[in-house]
């Protein structure tokens, strides 16, 4: 992907797998979200395979239990304290161990585990997958916000420590199983799809008025509150592209979005004969996580299997800049010193008050723009540097919703 991809790093990580001879011991991070709850379907019905190491959430203490016990983990971190007494008695007499707090989360994350899922949304992640990245772990990579906000020093930390990311957002799931990396000379571009979210065909007026109901009732895909806001958004597009950008160390201009309603292709790869490699299934996110779970192998997945014929048509065009300003914004911040730490601070403080109905829709694109204007741009030399301004930006951009009261930003 990458740096952390290198040859030889896949060799020490194929070895592994092919000698060890025993079920993979998996950890999942975010077991309780949509991510995660994927991944634990797919263990439950690949008992054999796997033992589940630990499993974190950070308030659904019930389904944090529940999971624990079905898969029969050793170990379950709440990261906030005040659902600590409902995990343990819900595991008590399992012999289970518990604990809570973000030190927790992060003790999850190091316990020996020879796989271990990211899949916590937001910033909140990189801490713990940072973790599991410093003691070498295969990492399967879902949490985007992590790469975004710390992109080349957490590329630093994945290489250093010889661990290895497997992409599992399903676009670059499908890039990286398309994308050859023996002769990435012969690459002359990247397209990420994008189903265009469900304000794709509403005009300006009607995205002003849009309800946080609407803005996750995502088209295709099934998704938690946070990435679905993005979608409609195209944020999470923007998002991509700056992860795709270090993953698969490709310039911005080398990395196109395309508008694909029907989410079938996720991604393709042009290489410098014509010839465009496209990757395709159902939009389902067990596709990309089995196929991490059981790299360098394949795990077998329940989605419903694609039928061409009855699909019928498969459609393409163009995002629109004017009524979607976020991926302009994304490629804008991504050209900037510190400009991608401040993007995603700025946005997941405008969503979370989108989602508690503190502002209008348009308002999340218009406060992650101000919010870009109002920060300089900054030298990122170490993760301390990336924490202090993801911490500035959230405090820029809640300064803007505290100055808005209830007029809206956005027109
Ligand atoms: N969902 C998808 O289809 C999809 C596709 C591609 C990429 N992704 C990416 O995968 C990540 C997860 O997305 P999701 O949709 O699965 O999110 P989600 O449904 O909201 O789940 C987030 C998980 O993280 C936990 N969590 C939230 N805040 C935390 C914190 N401060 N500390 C520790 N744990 C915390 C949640 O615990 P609780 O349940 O207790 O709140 C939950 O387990 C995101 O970065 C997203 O962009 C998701």
């Amino acid at each position: 992907m990458t740096g952390a991809m290198t040859g030889a790093d896949r060799r020490t990580a194929r070895d592994f797998v092919e000698s060890s001879g025993r079920p993979r011991r998996v950890s999942i991070l975010g077991s309780t979200g949509s991510i995660g709850q994927s991944t634990v379907d797919l263990l439950m019905r690949n008992r054999d395979a796997f033992t589940v190491e630990a499993l974190t959430a950070n308030h659904n203490a019930a389904l944090l239990a529940e999971q624990a016990k079905a898969l029969d983990a050793r170990f379950a971190a709440i990261a906030d304290p005040a659902d600590y007494p409902a995990l343990k008695e819900a595991l008590s007499g399992s012999g289970i161990e518990t604990a809570c707090g973000r030190a927790a989360v992060v003790e999850a994350a190091e316990r020996p585990a020879d796989w271990v899922m990211a899949g916590i949304v937001g910033a909140a992640g990189l801490e713990p997958t940072l973790a599991a990245v410093r003691q070498g772990r295969i990492v399967a990579f879902a949490n985007k916000e992590v790469l975004v906000c710390a992109g080349s020093l957490f590329m630093r930390e994945v290489a250093a420590h010889g661990a290895t990311l497997l992409p599992v957002d399903s676009e670059h799931n499908a890039i990286w199983q398309c994308f050859d990396f023996s002769r990435v000379e012969g690459i002359e571009k990247i397209t990420l799809t994008c189903s265009g979210g469900p304000f794709r065909e509403k005009s300006h007026a009607a995205m002003r008025e849009a309800t946080p109901a609407e803005a996750v009732a995502h088209p295709t895909w099934s998704m938690g509150a946070k990435i679905s806001v993005d979608s409609a958004t195209l944020m999470n597009k923007g998002l991509e592209v700056i992860e795709a950008h270090y993953l698969f160390q490709l310039a911005p201009e080398r990395i196109d979005i395309v508008v694909h309603p029907q989410s079938i292709i996720h991604g393709l790869v042009t290489y410098c004969d014509g010839s465009v490699l496209a990757h395709l299934g159902s939009p389902d996110m067990r596709t990309p996580i089995a196929y991490a779970l059981g790299w360098p192998g394949r795990t077998a997945a329940p989605t419903k299997r694609l039928d061409l014929a009855d699909i019928g048509r498969l459609t393409f065009e163009a995002p629109d800049p004017e009524r979607f300003p976020a991926l302009r914004l994304a490629r804008e911040a991504l050209a900037r010193s510190g400009g991608p730490t401040v993007l995603n601070a700025a946005n997941e403080t405008a969503v979370h008050a989108f989602l508690a109905g503190r502002i209008g829709f348009l308002d999340i694109a218009a406060i992650v723009e101000r919010t870009l204007e109002l920060m300089p741009d900054s030298n990122l030399d170490s993760l301390d540097d990336v924490y202090t301004l993801d911490e500035a930006a959230r405090e820029t951009a809640a300064s803007l919703l505290d100055a808005r009261g209830n007029s809206r930003i956005a027109q």
